[in-house]
């Protein structure tokens, strides 16, 4: 008996190692300080946006993050669109899949490079997303894109607060009384607000765009260059062509192709805008196309045309209308049993008042989960459920997935305590979803069965929208408070055991208390460790 344990062991070792053979290993360093001597921005590696992760599907990544921060500031890092199957203790969300990491500690994450597509990679600690974070791109080596690949690689949009400390952004969105991180002075595109690209004439180009912001949802366009949309979160779509302006909420990937003109030089604007929120003057960030470097710059860059771009109306629109579809037979939405899943949740998501009257806070169904409910914990909770102990779960945000369950998740949007009903775009870990279908006012479970599209779009990152009530509605009243102002409906299959969040991606709404956790299929937890060499 214990013979043939072991002989079936050694077979299993051997097939590892053979498998292991013809799989890369990536290793990557990534050492997160301060930058300069302020304890505001954190880099990692000292650079902006950090360094590029780069494999083929299914290679092994490894990153050793290393905490080198002067202060007790803790950080963890989350791949965000890997899914982590049987890694999930890979997934970087401190107290929930691992402790978070100590100064002068490091924690090294293991995991397949799997799915295909763009991807990125931030801290999921505070607000540290701000200024730490970078690009993950997956190849598929039977799938190669015959357009070129930009030269200096995606473009990473993100947010930029001049001037204005972090910590005391974390620190007064949690105070009581509350107060508002505000709205941030400026875009970047690859950390800068100038951005260069320099194309070739006469060429099909696959570019990468990456909502890294913090905050804002952007509007991105380049004059003259309409963008056909291939890729989606990662995931492939049926062509999109003529696309002039393409909306890019926080966390949200895009691959596009652009075509170059045949014509020898020329130098064309790029626009990043800031929609769905009121945004600060000047907070558009403009870039260069260029064809060659023999296309001389003009020094007076207001003189560019400068690209049109949807208004929040043509978004929304946009959205409703255009859906993207999924290209490939295999990834098409199950249909169902007459039209339902075999479980639904609906997350009424709203803001309230703390008990207190003064402090503010992001709820799900009534319950708040800032990541602070979990700091006396000393081991993260999914190593608590590998163990069957369930005693820590903060049970009130909590939602259970059994084994390969077709589930479809409501997210219902409600007007804030100001009156205004904002956008939140919305991030599951370990997971892509189909989003089954998007409504105005309140969600009815009776009516709303049926998918409005054919074959939507398979993603992990989704906006529900305003639908009204919006900012620039003028029918906004405080007494709108918790009002139906839109909803979406994603549709999933529970196949990945794992303790997954489902999270605004906004960076304070999160911080606020805008989280839910998904506990799926744990009689089949497993967490295994790639072998690193
Ligand atoms: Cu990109 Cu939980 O986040
Ligand atoms: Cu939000």
């Amino acid at each position: 008996m214990r013979c043939s344990i072991i002989f079936f062991l050694l077979i299993l070792v051997t097939l590892f190692e053979v498998v292991n053979g013809f799989m890369n290993l990536h290793e990557y360093n990534f050492t997160v300080a301060y930058a300069g001597n302020s304890t505001s921005v954190l880099l990692i590696n000292n650079q902006f946006p950090g360094p590029t992760i780069r494999a083929n599907l299914n290679d092994t990544i490894i990153v050793h993050v290393h905490n080198a921060l002067h202060t007790m500031e803790e950080v963890t890092i989350h791949f965000h669109g890997i899914l982590q199957q049987q890694t999930p203790q890979m997934d970087g969300v401190g107290f929930v899949t691992q402790m978070p990491i100590p100064n002068g500690r490091t924690f090294t994450h293991a995991f397949r490079a799997n799915p295909a597509g763009t991807h990125m990679y931030h801290s999921h600690a505070g607000l540290q997303a701000v200024t730490v974070f970078g690009t993950i791109i997956i190849d598929d080596p039977l799938r190669r894109w015959e357009a070129a690949e930009i030269p200096s690689g995606p473009i990473m949009f993100s947010d930029h607060w001049e001037g204005v400390d972090r910590l005391e952004q974390e620190a007064g969105l949690l105070e009581s009384p509350f107060k508002w991180e505000g709205e941030p002075s400026n875009l970047y595109m690859n950390g800068q607000r100038n951005f260069l690209l320099t194309l070739d004439p006469g060429e099909i180009y696959l570019l990468r765009l990456i909502g890294a912001t913090s905050l804002s949802t952007i509007v991105f366009g380049i004059t003259e260059h309409p963008m056909t949309v291939v890729e989606v979160d990662g995931k492939l779509v049926i062509p999109k062509p003529n696309i002039t302006s393409i909306e890019i909420a926080s966390g949200q990937r895009y691959a596009v192709l652009i075509e170059t003109k045949s014509q020898y030089s020329g130098v064309f604007a790029m626009q990043a805008a800031i929609r769905w929120r009121v945004a600060a003057a000047n907070s558009s960030c403009i870039g260069i196309l260029r064809y060659g470097v023999q296309s001389s710059l003009s020094t007076n860059l207001t003189s560019l045309e400068l690209p049109s771009l949807f208004n929040e109306t043509e978004l929304f629109l946009f959205a409703f209308r255009e859906r993207y579809q999924t290209l490939l037979k295999s990834e098409r939405m199950p249909p169902g049993h007459e039209g339902r899943a075999d479980t639904e949740f609906i997350l009424h998501t709203g803001q309230e008042y703390t008990p207190d009257g003064k402090g503010i806070r992001w709820l799900t169904n009534n319950a708040t989960f800032d990541m602070l409910r979990l700091k006396n914990l000393t081991t993260s909770l999914l190593m608590d459920l590998y163990h069957g102990n369930e005693q820590n779960l903060p049970h009130d945000v909590v939602y259970t997935l059994e084994h390969d369950q077709l589930v479809d998740i409501v997210v219902q949007n409600t007007v804030a305590l100001n009156g205004i009903c904002e956008s939140h775009p919305m991030h599951m870990h370990g997971h892509k979803f189909w989003i089954h279908s998007y409504g105005t006012g309140m969600y009815n479970a009776v009516h709303n069965i049926w998918p409005d599209r054919h074959d939507p779009v398979l993603r992990d990152s989704l906006m529900i929208y305003a639908s009204s009530y919006a900012y620039y509605s003028p029918n906004r009243n405080v007494s709108n408070h918790r009002m139906p102002c839109g909803w979406t409906k994603l549709r999933m299959i529970a196949n990945n055991p794992g303790l997954w969040m489902f999270h605004c991606h906004i960076g304070a709404h999160s911080f606020m208390g805008m989280n839910v956790l998904l506990k799926e299929d744990i009689e089949n937890l497993s967490m295994i460790y790639l072998k690193q060499n």
